[in-house]
């Protein structure tokens, strides 16, 4: 792979702030747009911005709408191997299987409002959620709807299939909803052996599939997965933009409730009666959508498809396993979390320090230790709890010790490692309070 040629394709890494090149490691919160992809939502709001929706514009730009909402859709589908549509609706859309959503988030939420619960239902996760996976079956819990319980995940491998198993023979778990890779340590979930138990006793399967999908490659028909949400804006699309992927038979379940209803969603509405639905993905799909995202999205599908995901997969983690070859001297100063391979942490390092209460003085304003490294070399990672609050609190980690993730994707490469590396060992060397210049 030329990664220098790949580089060249992502306008953001020409620049320079403070006259030095820029070193992107926040990928794990959101990935950085190729041309391609900002060419083809500047192409909506240039030279298409109207409506699609069922063909109810019949206008030249109507239509463009639509042709180009079903080829991002018919690219995800593709992507994610959902099934095609029955010939019926293969006009319309090219699988009913792929709702666009705002982002991962809004993915899992349609299916806690939406999933027919029974009463005393529960739902299982790990110990490790995002807190888009976690907080939606919270407030369910708290509508008395559903119990909420977790399993320890362990890391990776370690992973206590024989402890699920007992929780899945004890308690009425009508839903898994888990963590496929995971944003706080890089672990992949051993997703296949997790949907096999879970069948097996009548559970359907969530994945939230928010950093894996884009990072290892994903057929959700092998994996006989129910519902997979997928973050779209983390695989290069634009921002704002997700997936809820959902087996068709789940979807046509009339129980099986929208989060919002509205326009574009019926086929026919009359007063005094209820509204008659669309099928899915319409039904779940209410009011205008963001047309530029979802033809961005499509794009940014079709760009990791044309490099394939093994890839990436490959560079990605050859890459981390440099980063941890490089910090490997400075190990004593923190601890790191996930598998101890770096090569299976899915491009993911996250380094808790041991020191307390690393900050700096940079100029006028007193930083942590993210942000020296923003501010010192230009090297961006993520700093705080990663919104895993959840699995902190429980770890002991303190709230004073400070985290670091710093997260690769396809576009990095070993300068970005080599600069992450230097300042990390500069950021160590530091005294506490101490003053530091900003960048020139
Ligand atoms: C594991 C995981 N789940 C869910 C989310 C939420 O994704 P989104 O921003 O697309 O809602 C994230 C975002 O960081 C994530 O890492």
């Amino acid at each position: 792979m030329d990664i220098e040629a790949l580089r060249a394709q992502f306008p953001a890494l020409k620049r320079q702030i403070g006259g030095m090149p820029i070193v992107y490691l926040d990928s794990a919160c959101m990935t950085l747009k190729p041309d391609c992809v900002i060419e083809a939502v500047t192409s909506y709001y240039r030279d298409f911005p109207a409506c699609g929706g069922l063909g109810r514009s019949m206008h030249s730009f109507g239509r463009e709408v639509d042709e180009a909402v079903y080829r991002a859709r018919e690219a995800i589908r593709r992507f994610i191997n959902a099934r095609p549509s029955d010939s019926d609706w293969l006009d319309v859309t090219p699988t009913r299987e792929v709702i666009f959503t705002r982002n991962a988030t809004e993915a899992i939420n349609v299916v806690a409002r939406g999933f027919p619960f029974r009463e005393g239902a529960a739902v299982l996760t790990t110990d490790r959620e995002h807190n888009s996976n976690l907080c939606p079956w919270q407030d369910l819990e708290a509508e008395g709807r559903i119990r909420h319980l977790w399993l320890d995940r362990g890391c990776g491998d370690d992973f206590d299939l024989s402890e699920l198993d007992r929780i899945l023979e004890r308690e009425p778990v009508e839903l898994v909803s888990m963590v496929h890779v995971s944003n706080l340590d890089g672990s992949e979930l051993p997703a296949a052996a997790v949907i096999e138990r879970a069948h097996a006793h009548g559970a359907r399967v969530l994945l939230d599939a928010a950093q894996s999908a884009g990072h290892l490659p994903i057929d959700v028909q092998a994996l006989d997965v129910d519902f997979m949400a997928l973050s779209l804006h983390k695989m290069c699309g634009p921002t704002g933009t997700g997936i809820l992927y959902a087996k068709e038979e789940l979807l046509e379940d009339p129980r099986f409730r929208p989060l919002l209803s509205g326009g574009d969603t019926v086929a026919d509405t009359a007063l005094g009666q209820p509204p008659e639905y669309l099928g899915p993905p319409f039904r779940f799909e209410a009011g205008l959508q963001d047309y530029a995202g979802i033809i961005g999205a499509g794009a940014a599908v079709e760009f990791i498809e044309s490099i394939g995901v093994e890839r990436i997969q490959q560079h990605v983690n050859a890459l981390n396993a440099y980063v941890a070859d490089k910090i490997e001297p400075l190990k004593d100063e923190f601890d790191l979390l996930g598998p101890e391979d770096a090569a299976m942490r899915n491009g993911i390092t996250t380094l808790v320090f041991r020191r307390r209460g690393m900050v700096a003085l940079v100029e006028e304003d007193l930083v942590g230790a993210a942000a020296i490294l923003d501010r010192q070399a230009n090297v961006m990672v993520r700093g705080g709890e990663f919104c895993v609050h959840s699995w902190f609190a429980r770890s002991g980690i303190g709230r004073e010790r400070e985290k670091l993730r710093a997260s690769l994707y396809v576009y990095n490469n070993r300068d970005d490692c080599d600069t992450f590396a230097e300042a990390l060992e500069r950021l160590v060397g530091l005294d506490e309070y101490q003053m530091l210049p900003r960048l020139p």
